[in-house]
């Protein structure tokens, strides 16, 4: 991995002047994007805090995994564009470049399938905690509890100063992940779990254990395999995400990592993250028809309605979302593949035409996002609703051990805690209760 560090820019600042404060801020830059304003003595010189809720302006560390360039609509795994990585490489390529830097030799991309399908299976006594839970119970809500309950089942784990056990963990995580989630479907359509096979592919395991039944054959379609590879390298990582940032931060106390992961799904599961593609295929539903499109163009830009059209913008994104582009051709391919005349994705590319021709969406900078396109495909691919962020989950989760150990080798790594901005009640004195 490469070891290129921030640097302050030699000779520049930011001077901040006012209110009896005059102070040189210096500036870092990193090796593509803005430069960063080194605010960690501000504070000490100043007594003053900065402002940014939702941390909109505020890089919260140092990485070397991902690069969004927003206004380009540009997205890079180690500085490969996601479009380059989604064609022509695969999931566990992926996996080893986010994990360890670069893109694996043939040998060295042999021993890491080799070494993280030899994880796949789970402890047999996990069985018992999906016993516990309600049939009726949402995905999400299961893997947070059987994620977290892993760290019960590896102690040896817990030394996070050793980066060999680091990573037994981070393959252990990679391998369970497709495992614990297939578990969490089965168990909520009550068929019995399926094992993993270790002669399958990534993505083929996974939909083995997804929709094979035990009394008959299921022979998992290179499209679909294909398709489900794809969808995992596009959501793998996404740099500083809400997700990202929680399992960082739950891990910045020296906190075990599956503890760590299972606190990125819970933050995952929130509809502003990781539901998003559940809400746009929704809402395609409602729509129906093509001719409908124009009612909810104008209900969108009616500031009045607090109706959006779900998949469209972005926090980051002021362009396409790379990411769209590929998935809109994996929704085709998997739509001719399964033989599907979906009327949604009719409606889906009429939307998108639609939307990117009106000056509304234009001048807010407004384009599809990842999610747009993912509720249509996975849904003809056979996967409930409740299950799509639960294969985000699976995705993500090695951006997130990627993340969580670049954090921990970082030498300027420190608890994360924020400070505030007060506006409570200045100290005053208790009353007793019959004097309030
Ligand atoms: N439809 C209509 N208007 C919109 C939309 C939309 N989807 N998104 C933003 N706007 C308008 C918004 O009303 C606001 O207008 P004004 O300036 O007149 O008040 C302006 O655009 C800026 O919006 P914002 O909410 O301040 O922007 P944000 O960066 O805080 O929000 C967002 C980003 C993704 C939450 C938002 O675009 C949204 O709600 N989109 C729909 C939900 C969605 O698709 N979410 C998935 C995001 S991608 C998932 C991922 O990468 O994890």
């Amino acid at each position: 991995m490469s070891n290129v560090k921030a640097r302050s820019a030699p000779d520049k600042t930011l001077s901040v002047t006012g209110d009896g404060v005059n102070i040189e801020l210096p500036l870092m830059t990193g090796t593509v994007g803005p430069e960063v304003v080194d605010i960690r003595k501000l504070y000490a010189k100043t007594g003053m805090f900065t402002y940014d809720p939702g941390f909109t302006s505020t890089a919260s560390c140092e990485s070397q995994i991902t690069y969004i360039d927003g206004e380009k609509g540009e997205l890079l795994y180690r500085g490969y564009p996601i479009e380059q990585l989604a064609e022509k490489s695969d999931f566990m390529e992926v996996a080893y470049l986010l994990l360890k830097g670069e893109l694996p030799t043939k040998s060295e991309k042999e021993k890491f399938i080799s070494d993280t399908t030899y994880h796949t299976m789970v402890h047999e006594q996990l069985n018992h905690f999906y016993n516990g839970f309600r049939r009726d119970a949402h995905p999400m809500a299961v893997m947070v509890g059987v994620v977290g309950a892993l760290a019960a089942f590896y102690h040896d784990s817990t030394d996070i100063t050793d980066p060999r056990q680091r990573m037994i963990a981070s393959y252990r995580m990679i391998a369970k992940m497709p495992t614990l989630a297939a578990m969490a479907y089965k168990y909520s359509v009550g068929q019995p779990f399926i094992y993993p096979r270790n002669d399958l592919s990534y993505a083929a395991n996974f939909l083995h254990m997804m929709f094979a039944v035990p009394c008959e054959e299921y022979n998992v379609s290179p499209t679909l395999e294909r398709a489900m590879d794809v969808i995992f390298t596009l959501h793998a990582d996404h740099e500083q995400n809400a997700s990202t940032s929680t399992v960082r931060l739950a891990g910045s106390s020296g906190a075990n990592p599956f503890a760590c992961i299972s606190a990125g799904c819970a933050c995952l599961w929130g509809p502003a993250h990781g539901g998003a593609n559940e809400a746009a295929l929704l809402m395609l539903q409602e729509i129906g028809t093509p001719d409908r499109i124009p009612e909810y163009i104008a209900r969108a830009k009616d500031r009045n309605d607090p109706f959006r059209l779900m998949g469209f913008g972005h926090r980051v994104y002021k362009n396409y979302d790379p990411r769209a582009t590929v998935l809109r051709k994996i929704a085709h391919d998997v739509l001719d593949e399964l033989n599907i005349k979906d009327p949604l994705f009719e409606v889906a590319r009429e939307l998108e035409k639609i939307a990117l021709e009106d000056e509304y969406f234009i001048e807010k900078k407004l384009y599809p996002n990842v999610d747009f396109y993912s509720g249509i495909t996975l849904s003809a691919m056979g996967f409930p609703t409740s299950m799509f962020t639960v294969l985000f989950a699976i995705a993500r989760t090695v951006g997130w051990v990627s993340q969580w150990n670049e954090m921990i080798a970082d030498p300027v790594q420190r608890i994360g805690r924020p400070r505030q901005l007060y506006t409570g009640a200045p100290k005053r004195d208790f009353l007793p209760i019959d004097k309030r």
